[in-house]
């Protein structure tokens, strides 16, 4: 496995296995790396592609009230495990990837206002902003993003879409604890009590698409949300809700399915989880 810390290098090496016919995959992430990130990985590896990771945690997308400085680096170890994976490369630059006086941004409008971005309005540019960076760098033909992080999934196809870039976007599924947490990197931030109460998170969403299975109307579906939220006894609420899944933006009822995210502080750690209610007929 390579370890690349120079843009240029990652471009040349990425070129040289398409003239040799290879297709590229590139999985970005911020390292911390645990199975959810490995399941892209291997979704990458199905593709029959050269497989890159990305690992660099991107200052943009924090804001300064944000844990930026506190956010997990764990290089060595995530190497390791890439390593044993068979991941082809790894690009993870020592220094920053922005110039200091750097200006330009890539936004995606409309739907980075909701959900995630109500709470956090510069997020989003900076993400779009370092994975066009980063797709400019690496050339892939596919990238592979987490189903998680479903609004950004949608962002990036959107920005995919909106800018011509010629990249296949593949998104892998959440990956959960035996207990349904979702995995990421922030809950090693998470208190044994903290922990324990997260799973409020999973076991709502579970509830509620039994419930649509089961028949339920929208007005049902929210009822049922807001109760199941509201018998809780830690973890600050930053938003519950049920959108369109394509727009992210309000529904009337299920007929075109739905997505229904939540995001939630514990502590110091902010989690997400979402989980796709199917159309009803
Ligand atoms: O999902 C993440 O880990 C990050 O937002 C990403 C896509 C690697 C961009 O920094």
């Amino acid at each position: 496995m390579r370890v690349i810390d120079a843009a240029a290098e990652l471009r040349a090496l990425s070129r040289e296995w398409r003239r040799e016919g290879r297709r590229v995959a590139l999985v970005p992430t911020m390292g911390a790396l645990h199975e959810g990130h490995l399941s892209l990985v291997r979704i990458a590896q199905t593709e029959g592609a050269r497989v890159i990771v990305t690992i660099y945690v991107n200052p943009t997308q924090f804001s300064p009230s944000e844990d930026l400085a506190a956010y997990p680096r764990t290089l060595d170890r995530d190497c390791a495990l890439l390593n044993d994976l068979g991941v082809d490369a790894v690009f993870a630059p020592k220094r920053d990837m922005y110039l200091p006086d750097h200006t330009t941004w890539v936004t995606v409008d409309g739907l980075t206002t909701g959900l995630c971005g109500a709470s956090r309005p510069t997020h989003f540019r900076g993400v779009t902003t370092i994975v066009a960076k980063l797709l400019h760098i690496a050339e892939p033909d596919i990238a592979v993003f987490g189903q998680k992080d479903y609004q950004q999934a949608r962002v990036i196809e959107r920005m995919m879409r909106d800018m011509d870039f010629p990249v296949v976007i593949r998104v892998g599924p959440i990956v959960r604890e035996a207990d349904g947490l979702a995995m990421s990197s922030r809950n090693r931030f998470l208190s044994p009590e903290d922990r324990a109460a997260a799973r409020v998170l999973s076991r709502t969403l579970f509830a509620c698409s039994d419930r649509a299975r089961a028949g339920a109307s929208l007005a049902e579906l929210c009822a049922f949300l807001d109760a199941s939220l509201a018998d809780r006894a830690r973890g600050e609420l930053d938003y519950a809700v049920i959108a369109h899944p394509a727009t992210l933006g309000e529904i009337r009822d299920l007929s075109e399915g739905a997505l229904i995210a939540l995001a939630m502080r514990f502590g110091s750690a902010r989690l997400i989880d979402n989980i796709l209610i199917e159309p009803q007929k």
